[in-house]
């Protein structure tokens, strides 16, 4: 039978640097290993969008098939994406967008939904009346834009909550830690925070800790990552009141890569579901997660024997041509 044709996908990453891109690259990883013809270069931006395009220009020196891009920013990243999709490469893009329609697929969250859904369910908690600052993801970057549009328009339609303050973040704590005390404290009437991230929001609780307020102002996030230090925890801490999950896509944006390679039918938009957990569902979330994990180490463990029990066919192979050749 032919050999399968042979494919080179490269991974523009805006940071590589957090456990949630790391769910997402061990994702793409498990479901690459269905296809072991393909060629998988991943290029790390470091949160640099100057960076990021040119990592970009050096996909297309060294040559790619097709590209996958989280987009550090929307509109420096987006003329070089263009570019990309000009020369005929397909793109897939993943969680954060470009500004343009020249890409061929979209795999991630709504964004606007991640952020009506926490509007509401904000709403809910403070029993429709109360005062909620926001943390924001870094300016510029489509989950923060469109998570806020979805937020802030959604609380606007209950008369009894304020949106009273808000602060940037990079997405990272630390930039909580440093600008959230001051904010605090010039609005202490605040009763719920609501951060774009559950790294955010857990900075979020260090900083209500200190200043004596980690009792009365609850607190929501985003992401609900599985794992020891995952919004999942956080929940069952009772640290967040909620976080919003946001699925990272490793498995669906390969799968997608493979059916636009292989000229299989495909979606553009690819929107993958978030839901509310809290309390209410926590434990089952949890169950449910470390569920998949042990039957994800069980398909890597049956990988490794099928490798082990091909390598030692291989080596019989060659005992076989040697004895042969005698
Ligand atoms: C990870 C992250 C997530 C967030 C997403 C938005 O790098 O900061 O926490 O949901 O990026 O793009």
């Amino acid at each position: 039978s032919p050999e399968p044709p042979t494919y080179t996908i490269g991974f523009s990453q805006c940071t590589n640097g957090d456990a949630w891109r790391q769910a997402m690259l061990a994702g793409m990883k498990k479901e690459l290993s269905f296809y072991p013809e393909v060629k998988f270069q991943i290029k790390d931006a470091k949160y640099n969008s100057a960076l990021q395009e040119q990592q970009i220009k050096e996909f297309l020196r060294e040559g790619i098939d097709l590209l996958i891009v989280s987009a550090n920013e929307t509109e420096p990243i987006t003329p070089i994406v263009e570019e990309v999709y000009n020369r005929g490469i397909p793109v897939v893009i993943l969680d954060r967008r470009i500004t343009s329609k020249l890409y061929t697929a979209y795999v991630g969250g709504n964004n606007e939904e991640v952020g009506q859904i926490a509007g509401n369910y904000v709403a809910s908690l403070l029993g429709r009346r109360g005062q909620v600052l926001e943390v924001l993801g870094a300016p510029g970057t489509s989950p923060a834009v469109d998570r806020h549009r979805g937020f802030a328009q959604t609380l606007a339609t209950y008369p009894g909550i304020q949106l009273t303050a808000q602060v940037n973040s990079n997405w990272e704590r630390p930039s909580v830690l440093e600008r959230l005390p001051a904010v605090l404290r010039a609005h202490p009437e605040v009763d719920l925070i609501f951060a774009h991230n559950d790294r955010l929001a857990l900075g979020a609780y260090q900083v209500c800790k200190q200043l004596q307020l980690d009792q009365r102002i609850r607190i929501v996030g985003v992401d609900g990552l599985p794992g020891a230090h995952g919004g999942i925890q956080l929940v069952q801490d009772d640290i967040l009141k909620a976080t919003l999950l946001y699925s990272p896509g490793g498995e669906e944006a390969i799968r997608t890569a493979m059916r636009v390679l292989r000229q299989q039918p495909y979606d553009k938009e690819n929107i993958l579901g978030t839901m509310v957990i809290d309390s209410t569902n926590v434990l089952t979330m949890k169950l449910q997660t470390e569920k998949l994990t042990s039957q994800q180490q069980d398909i890597q463990r049956q990988q490794r024997l099928l490798q082990q029990q091909r390598d030692t066919y291989a080596s019989q192979q060659t005992v076989l041509y040697v004895l042969a050749a005698a």
